[in-house]
């Protein structure tokens, strides 16, 4: 299974993910691109580190979506990797129909909160801010509606009396580094 992996931030997962894959614990998957919307990503440099190629593609024109002529770099790049699974790892942009129809049932996206609960920008801040006791992170299917396509799985995290926002989103994030490569191993299985 071809993964093109796409991320804006740090790249945390998309190294959790190439880590599983290293340890022979991503099923059939392979992780074959990333790409990065920001030149500075940290993202960019697990390239090297994993011997993939991990390449920055121009979004432009919009700030925070993925439309007009970035959208169509976009559709031609990832289509040249001939992906089978295309993971949204801390991509900080909402994708439109033309990509999502490109690429149907092929885009898969990791939130940090329990979904439906707290989409949107900062799941973690927000849940830590409302005062719920348990949160979490979710991998999903990406549909037209942000942050709404069917749930793949999940995992809870409770939110203990001593916890502040740093204690959560390191809680958070290490959920999230065990449930993305686990649900991209079972996908990988059950697309042969
Ligand atoms: C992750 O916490 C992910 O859940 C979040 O961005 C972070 C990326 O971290 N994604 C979203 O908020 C999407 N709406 P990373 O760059 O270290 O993997």
């Amino acid at each position: 299974m071809r993964i093109v992996i796409l991320g804006s931030g740090q790249g945390s997962n998309a190294e959790a993910i190439l880590k599983a894959e290293r340890e022979g614990r991503l099923g059939r998957g392979q992780v074959v691109q990333i790409f990065s919307d920001r030149p500075d990503a940290g993202i960019l440099n697990l390239g090297p580190r994993f011997e993939v190629p991990a390449t920055f593609l121009d979004p432009a024109p919009y700030k925070t979506k993925l439309d007009g002529e970035g959208e169509q770099h976009y559709i031609a790049s990832i289509l040249a990797c001939q992906p089978d699974l295309i993971v949204l790892a801390g991509f900080m942009r909402v994708l439109k129909r033309r990509f999502l129809l490109q690429f149907e049932g092929r885009v898969i996206n990791l939130h940090p909160s329990l979904l439906p609960a707290f989409p949107g920008l900062d799941g973690i801040g927000q849940a830590f801010r409302r005062g719920v006791k348990v949160t979490g992170c979710t991998v999903h299917e990406v549909t037209i509606e942000v942050d709404a396509g069917p749930i793949l799985d999940q995992a809870a995290i409770r939110i203990e009396e001593g916890d502040t926002l740093e204690s959560l989103a390191a809680k958070v994030h290490a959920a999230e580094h065990a449930l993305l490569p686990a649900v991209i191993a079972r996908l990988s299985v059950a697309k042969r």
